[in-house]
């Protein structure tokens, strides 16, 4: 069934949701995500929106739609089913705002009768390990056991920032060189160095664990500023090898993703 059939018979659709992203560079994150979805999904119809607000007016490129207006105008069209995929890391604010939104929109009258979500990547303490197994699966082949792997992660205030700390464990059980720090909240740019510094590591690889490499892997972590993270850890001493791609480029977080919303889809 093409696209279009699905649509009309099924009354069924996929969101893609995801924060948002100014860089154009980093959009090759969204669109790797979304010609995965249509390769293991032939047929579906998809869509996408943003969470972040400031985004979706902002630079080039055609209008991006919130996920209240990307729902909204899903019912219109006379879709029922809705099945929401999205790339968000941790069940912070964000998300929970995308899980209320979908409870909103599902069974309103002559509206849609079903909205679905996936978890975040990390949900849960099965899904933390999982994820700490593919990172340390597809680390970079050049790097040797005593140097240091440090992921960093965009961060947060809400009570899913433990979520971080807890990656941290699963790494560090099974490589105690790879380490997890965020740019808000914790673990912070201080007690990464602290940590990175009691592994005796000289040499340290920086990764995002961002969906994008955007504007916070060009800045916070890769930029020229004396208190990015590629700057401060050479002013410690240490060698740098910055890894600048997010986790929507690594083909084992994108084949995540899809089986998670493989599994959605199945279990109704
Ligand atoms: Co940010």
């Amino acid at each position: 069934m093409s696209a279009d059939d699905i649509f009309k018979e099924k009354r069924r659709a996929i969101l893609l949701v995801a924060f948002g992203t100014s860089h154009a560079k980093a959009r090759i994150a969204y669109a790797n995500v979304e010609r995965a979805v249509k390769t293991a999904l032939p047929g579906e119809e998809l869509r996408w929106a943003w969470t972040a607000r400031t985004l979706l007016r902002s630079g080039e490129g055609p209008p991006r739609l919130s996920p209240q207006e990307a729902l909204a105008r899903l019912a219109a069209e006379g879709c029922k089913e809705v099945y929401i995929l999205s790339l968000h890391v941790i069940p912070g604010a964000e998300w929970n705002d995308l899980a209320v939104t979908a409870a909103a929109f599902a069974g309103l009258p002559k509206g849609l009768e079903k909205v679905r979500l996936c978890g975040p990547l990390l949900y849960g303490g099965e899904a933390t390990a999982r994820l700490a197994d593919l990172l340390l699966d597809t680390l970079p082949r050049q790097r040797k056991i005593d140097e240091a792997v440090v992921f960093v992660g965009h961060g947060t205030h809400h009570h899913s920032g433990v979520y971080y700390p807890a990656l941290q464990y699963y790494l560090g059980v099974k490589d105690a060189n790879v380490l997890v720090g965020t740019l808000e909240g914790g673990p912070s740019q201080a007690e990464t160095l602290a940590a990175l510094k009691a592994s005796g590591a000289r040499k340290v690889w920086l990764a995002p664990l961002m969906m994008v490499a955007g504007d916070h892997a060009a800045n916070d972590l890769f930029g020229p500023a004396a208190d990015s993270w590629q700057q401060v850890f050479a002013a410690a001493g240490l060698e740098v090898e910055p890894v600048r791609s997010g986790l929507g480029e690594n083909p084992a977080v994108i084949e995540l993703l899809v089986n998670n919303l493989k599994t959605l889809l199945e279990e109704d």
